[in-house]
């Protein structure tokens, strides 16, 4: 008899369900970035719940100042490689700028996308009362829908830059609703970003589905972070709220410098690192290349 993943003690596979599941049992939910198929792969092994392929990729992968830039095409490219990369955990794409906003046949079609050509499993898009009928048009296609609230970064000028929301008690109202009114749409998670920690938590016991802090507070039902904050691998700019869990940009440029280093100096690459060639074969090639053409 075959054993199910979960008789064999095998990690389940996450799905939306395991994330109101896991609410319900006061279980806190990891969710990481990624954006290629190492990082994918190392996400996995950690054990993490869900993977976000993030349209922040534009800003620490791409190196735009903001999200903004970030086409369907750019997002399916990296989506794609991050779902060669990891099978358990949730898998969500990030609908980019002007992907959803412009029609409900575009979002619909957009969303489908993501799972027909990038691999995803559910996605992600930001905005609140505005954006129901995009949600309540995706979730009818039989797509998954992640919501956004708070610092949502495709409305950064609207918003006046990146910068902590919901600080007034109406602002804090409205959010309140606009969550309430995601949750009835339909959506299976809501991510909260840059809000007070009291509001966060407040939000997510009011909400039956569960709720994702970035900069929100440890009341949410869950956390995520960019990977490459969590790596330290983003010189430029860190939000406060991010916790790096190691250096790894002063480590890839320590390891950079060692190998100019070494070719500058002739040790690499060393023998080891070399290709032999059988004594015969050399000796016929020798004597055929001195009567070569041109030698
Ligand atoms: O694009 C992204 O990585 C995000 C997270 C910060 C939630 O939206």
């Amino acid at each position: 008899m075959s054993a199910t993943p979960q008789a064999s003690g095998a990690a389940r596979k996450v799905t939306p369900l395991t994330f109101r599941e896991k609410k319900a049992q006061h279980q806190p939910i990891s969710v990481l970035t990624a954006y290629d198929v190492a990082t994918a792969q190392a996400v996995e092994r950690a054990g993490l719940d869900a993977i976000l392929v993030g349209d922040s990729l534009g800003m620490v992968v791409l190196g735009y100042e903001t999200t903004l830039p970030v086409t369907m095409d750019g997002m399916l490219h990296h989506c794609r490689a991050v779902a060669r990369g990891a099978r358990r955990p949730l898998l969500i794409g990030d609908m980019p700028f002007l992907s959803y906003q412009v029609s409900l046949e575009d979002a619909v079609r957009n969303a489908g996308r993501f799972l027909q050509e990038g691999g995803m499993e559910a996605v992600k898009l930001e905005g609140g009362r505005e954006r129901l009928p995009a949600v309540q048009a995706i979730v009818g296609a039989g797509i998954p829908v992640m919501g956004h609230l708070g610092l949502t970064p495709q409305s950064v000028h609207l918003l006046g830059g990146f910068r902590p929301q919901a600080r007034t008690a109406e602002a804090a109202r409205r959010l309140l609703e606009d969550a309430l009114l995601l949750e009835q749409a339909g959506c299976f998670g809501i991510v909260l970003e840059s809000v007070p920690a009291r509001l966060g938590e407040f939000v997510s016991r009011r909400l039956a589905i569960p709720t994702i802090g970035i900069g929100a507070g440890a009341g949410c039902d869950g956390q995520v972070l960019v990977a490459n904050d969590v790596l330290g691998l983003f010189e430029r700019f860190t939000p406060r709220f991010a916790k790096a869990y190691a250096s790894l940009f002063g480590e890839m440029v320590r390891a950079f410098e060692a190998y100019r280093t070494e070719v500058e100096a002739g040790v690499f690459p060393a023998a080891e690192h070399s290709l032999g060639m059988d004594e015969a074969v050399w000796q016929e090639f020798a004597t055929g290349a001195d009567e070569a053409p041109g030698t």
